[in-house]
């Protein structure tokens, strides 16, 4: 087995263990969160350069839980139309293509919202606000709209984002969620709102819909992650997605003959503990460290953020041993953060 074996979920083919893993494009929607041709055409390029799953960006269930104001949303069915031409585009060239919904909670910044709301007040953010009951069901409720929408726009199915610390990863964290309610307190408290969004979508989605979990591997520790994994597993999330937990979770320790990143070890120890795909991510970079990871059967996919934004066709020059060009890690963060066009590999 390599990173080009296919395996099938829920009944889809997916034609290799590449994915291009969210990465948002800042500053290229309006503030109506529309997906725009550049949008098209940037997906478009890594389905034609051969990734096998691809997820596609930060997209917003309600407009007071972005990141910022020009970011995707699927608060609205307005936003389906720009949705649906991502996905033909890739389904055209052959990927299965998932949409992330995601609210940023405690984190939404101050531009976007008065208040940042969360599963308890942050006592170093005097914006942050407890959520009440009723505005957790609504946010539940708006999570599940979010996927009926992604399926309406042809979505093969959705991840939930529950890492990097926002509103889901704060939930699940007993580091942030103080709650003494039926949504704070246990694992299972503190998991009982992705759990409700699942059922929800579950509920109100086709027998295909792939349903998948970015996890906070480490919230705050992997034990945590380990406990987590195992109950979204429980509850049917068909692949678990394993990154960090933002800066309130404690990345593991790694044994000194492993060869790649913290992030990835802990996706790694995460496999060992659950039977559902398992997806790695962070500075994997080539094909030949990806292969080792698959081949090794330490995960079963392997995730290219970075690397695949500097070149779309990583996977089909994987494939035929081409040259690729590789990311140039600008320090102290990648430039994409600020503007796509900043990255001085830009070339799209
Ligand atoms: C510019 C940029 C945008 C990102 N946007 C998202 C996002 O929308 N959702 C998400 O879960 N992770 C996001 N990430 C994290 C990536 O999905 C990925 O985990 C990270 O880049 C590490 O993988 P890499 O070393 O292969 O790039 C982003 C990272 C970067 C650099």
């Amino acid at each position: 087995m390599d990173i080009f074996s296919p395996i099938n979920i829920k009944g889809k083919e997916i034609k290799n263990r590449i994915v291009f893993p969210p990465l948002v494009n800042f500053a290229w929607s309006e503030t109506d969160g529309i997906a725009i041709p550049r949008h098209v055409a940037h997906y478009e390029e890594r389905a034609k350069g051969g990734a096998g799953l691809i997820i596609v960006e930060a997209t917003c269930i309600n407009q007071q839980g972005r990141i910022f104001n020009y970011q995707l949303g699927a608060w609205s069915d307005d936003q389906i139309d720009g949705l649906s031409k991502i996905t033909a585009t890739c389904h055209k060239h052959g990927a299965v293509v998932l949409l992330q919904i995601h609210h940023a909670g405690l984190t939404t910044r101050k531009g976007v919202s008065e208040f940042a709301y969360g599963p308890s007040v942050d006592p170093e953010n005097e914006r942050s606000v407890e959520l009440t009951i009723d505005q957790i069901h609504q946010i539940r409720d708006e999570f599940i709209a979010a996927a009926i929408r992604a399926e309406k726009a042809g979505f093969d199915g959705v991840e939930l984002h529950g890492a990097h610390g926002y509103l889901l990863t704060q939930f699940a964290s007993s580091a942030i969620n103080r709650r003494t309610d039926e949504y704070g307190g246990t694992t299972e408290n503190r998991l009982r709102l992705a759990c409700e969004i699942i059922d929800g979508i579950k509920a109100s989605t086709g027998k295909d819909f792939i349903i998948d979990y970015r996890l906070a591997a480490c919230s705050p520790t992997l034990t945590d992650g380990i406990e987590i994994a195992q109950l979204l597993e429980k509850k049917g999330v068909d692949i678990i997605h394993a990154s960090h937990g933002g800066e309130k979770g404690i990345n593991a320790e790694v044994p000194a003959e492993f060869e790649f990143n913290s992030i990835v070890y802990m996706g790694t120890v995460i496999k060992k503990h659950v039977k559902v795909p398992v997806i790695v991510v962070n500075q994997i970079q080539t094909p030949e460290r990806a292969n080792k990871i698959i081949s090794s059967g330490l995960a079963d996919f392997v995730a290219i953020g970075r690397d695949m934004l500097t070149d779309a066709h990583w996977a089909n020059k994987a494939k035929k041993g081409e040259n690729i060009i590789y990311c140039i890690d600008c320090q102290p963060k990648c430039k994409r953060y600020v503007k796509a066009t900043s990255c001085p590999l830009f070339s799209e």
